[in-house]
């Protein structure tokens, strides 16, 4: 989620890095930093943006400097939380992306074994277990200190006391090295070093890589890795993009890591429960609260409806969600035991905020589910749980939609748990949370067959979206997707709605997408499915693998995997984010910057 981008040659270092943090920006980090080493180490770290920056570094001279763009996750933004992060006695410097789950554990330790910190991050205990294993080889105690971290890192080190290297290293975040001659970069994104190399080499989990201006080596459990040099053509436009050719399909692929950022660290198997540490801290007030209104705008409103279904089914909690704009101006009958939580994207969307602010005005627990770290609902809101879903660039969320019903699913859970919720069910729906972003995986592996769909219908201006109890708002979310980007018209009912009005409007030239999984409501939706039919509409069923006799009524086929009935919808959603993709390419429209929308609304 954060950017990276390092240099050891013989050139200066610094504007090189510089050059290549810049080229992140695109990203909208929020806060960045450097250090050169020549001698001593020079070190800066800043809020905001380095192409906003001001200063004169011209004096910074060095030939080994690594650098960092935040998109804070753990901290809030402010300078001591930038990387890159040190030791106690500034001799060590590591810049990473990635998160450690057991932080506070090595926190802790190291505390009571001397060390001294300066910022709130996860990232700050590398430094300092470097330091503790430093004894004159940068690499060894780089080892040393990953055996002590659980998690994933993407990570650049240097150290006055063994200066003429970077140290680096990589578990599920990626991480490549840039090789010139005499001269390595290292980058978490080619973007940032396509002008400078094209050269690059692609680090695996769990390899170490220790480069100098004479050469690099590379160790995976001390073996060395015998790597292949590969060349990259990708313009720079497409470098930024992962290769893809818009940011929402690099997004939508994004979707699996989406699940699997949200839920790292936060499972607890055993006990069938969840940990957010955001919650700590109102625990017990939670315990009393029997009603929770969900409130968010647009795609984080249909999160909310699917948070609805999953409170109802699974922690004896009445939910209620509505629209930021519509709960502002109402009148809801609240008491000592409501609780509201806002979920926001970008966590600044002005009508979801005045409806937190009204219910803190009336002395109501607020909670937010944001992805957006230090935003204005995450400062704002009594306690909360971020979604980790990184940067989403594309004006329309499709992956924050994901990580906001991964998070509410444990949020679930983890009231489930104090209330009623048997360890036998917690369990169930935590083991099957770690399956999904493989189930997910699937689908995206087969997205050229929703492209061929996409490629049939083109022709049609009118879509109906149907769907039943967890995947209503599904069909609610698939619909404003694809007019969002496609400029196709199109809208989501529950299936059991068509007969009380819709049908009216359903022929041969308006298509229904049915999500039909083979879940409590199946038989129902299959009974909308014939009804369609009965107008001679066109239906392309959402279905579960296996299901064959849906080839019978509809028309075309998306398969999903099986999973839990309420986790299906992190799964549904994906066919119908790749649909709306496709149709709006096929159509040639502006897909990352549809007309007339903006990102975040921060407007009434
Ligand atoms: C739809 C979309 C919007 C946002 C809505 C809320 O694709 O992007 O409907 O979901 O504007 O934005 P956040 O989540 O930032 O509050």
């Amino acid at each position: 989620m954060c950017g990276i981008v390092g240099y050891v040659g013989s050139k200066d270092a610094l504007p090189i890095v510089l050059a290549g943090l810049k080229r992140l920006e695109y990203r909208g980090y929020d806060s960045y930093g450097f250090c050169v080493l020549n001698g001593k180490p020079f070190l800066f770290k800043q809020i905001g943006k380095i192409s906003e920056n001001s200063d004169n570094f011209d004096h910074v001279k060095g030939n080994v400097a690594i650098s960092h763009t935040r998109w804070a996750t753990t901290g809030e933004v402010t300078k001591e939380n930038a990387h890159p992060h040190s030791d106690c006695k500034e001799e060590i410097f590591v810049v990473h992306n990635g998160i450690v789950e057991n932080y506070k554990e090595l926190k802790n330790n190291l505390i009571g074994e001397g060390h001294v910190f300066k910022s709130e991050t996860d990232t700050e205990v590398i430094a300092h277990l470097i330091e503790k294993y430093f004894s004159g080889n940068l690499e060894e105690a780089v080892k040393k200190a990953l055996k002590e971290i659980r998690g994933t890192y993407g990570l650049a080190v240097i150290s006055t006391g063994d200066p003429e290297k970077i140290v680096v290293a990589r578990m599920s975040s990626p991480l490549i090295i840039g090789v010139g001659v005499d001269e390595f970069l290292v980058a978490s994104d080619p973007s940032a070093i396509i002008t400078h190399t094209r050269q690059i080499i692609n680090l695996d989990d769990g390899e170490i890589a220790v480069l100098k201006k004479a050469g690099f080596s590379i160790f995976k459990e001390e073996k060395e890795s015998q790597k292949q040099i590969e060349t990259i053509d990708w313009d720079i436009e497409q470098a930024e993009k992962g290769g893809y050719d818009h940011f929402m399909l690099k997004e939508i692929m994004e979707e699996p890591n989406t699940i699997e950022d949200a839920i790292r660290g936060r499972l607890i198997l055993e006990d069938g429960n969840v940990k957010l540490g955001g919650l700590f801290q109102v625990e017990e007030k939670l315990r009393g609260i029997n009603n929770l209104l969900l409130i968010g705008c647009g795609t984080a409103h249909y999160a909310c409806a699917v948070g609805e279904y999953m409170l109802e089914d699974y922690a004896s909690i009445a939910g209620e969600t509505d629209i930021g704009s519509e709960f502002r101006y109402r009148k809801p009958i609240v008491n000592k035991n409501t609780a509201a939580i806002f979920v926001s994207q970008s966590g600044e969307t002005a009508d979801t905020l005045a409806a937190m602010r009204e219910m803190k005005e009336k002395g109501i627990l607020t909670l937010g589910i944001t992805n957006v770290v230090g935003s204005s609902q995450a400062r704002e809101t009594d306690a909360g749980v971020y979604t980790r879903s990184g940067p989403e660039i594309a004006v329309a969320s499709t992956k924050a939609f994901i990580g906001q019903l991964a998070t509410l699913a444990m949020l679930t859970v983890y009231l489930g748990r104090q209330r009623e919720m048997s360890v036998v069910t917690g369990k169930r729906i935590v083991s099957e949370l770690v399956n999904l972003p493989n189930l997910a995986r699937e689908i995206l592996g087969h997205r050229e067959e929703i492209k061929n769909i996409a490629e049939k219908y083109k022709k049609y201006r009118d879509f109906w979206f149907i769907g039943r109890k967890y995947n209503y708002p599904v069909a609610l979310e698939g619909a404003l997707k694809l007019k969002e980007v496609s400029y196709v018209h199109a809208e989501g009912t529950a299936g059991g709605e068509l007969k009380h009005g819709p049908l009216a409007l359903i022929d041969e030239n308006c298509p229904t997408i049915a999500i039909c999984p083979s879940d409590s409501v199946y038989e129902k939706m299959i009974a909308n499915i014939e009804e369609v039919k009965a107008r001679k509409g066109k239906v392309i069923a959402l279905a579960t693998e296996g299901n064959e006799e849906i080839k019978n009524i509809a028309d075309d086929v998306i398969y999903i995997p099986k999973t839990l009935e309420m986790l299906t919808p992190l799964l549904s959603a994906i066919p119908l984010h790749l649909f709306a993709y496709y149709m709006a390419a096929v159509l040639g429209r502006n897909i990352d910057k549809p007309k007339n929308l903006a990102k975040s609304v921060t407007v009434e």
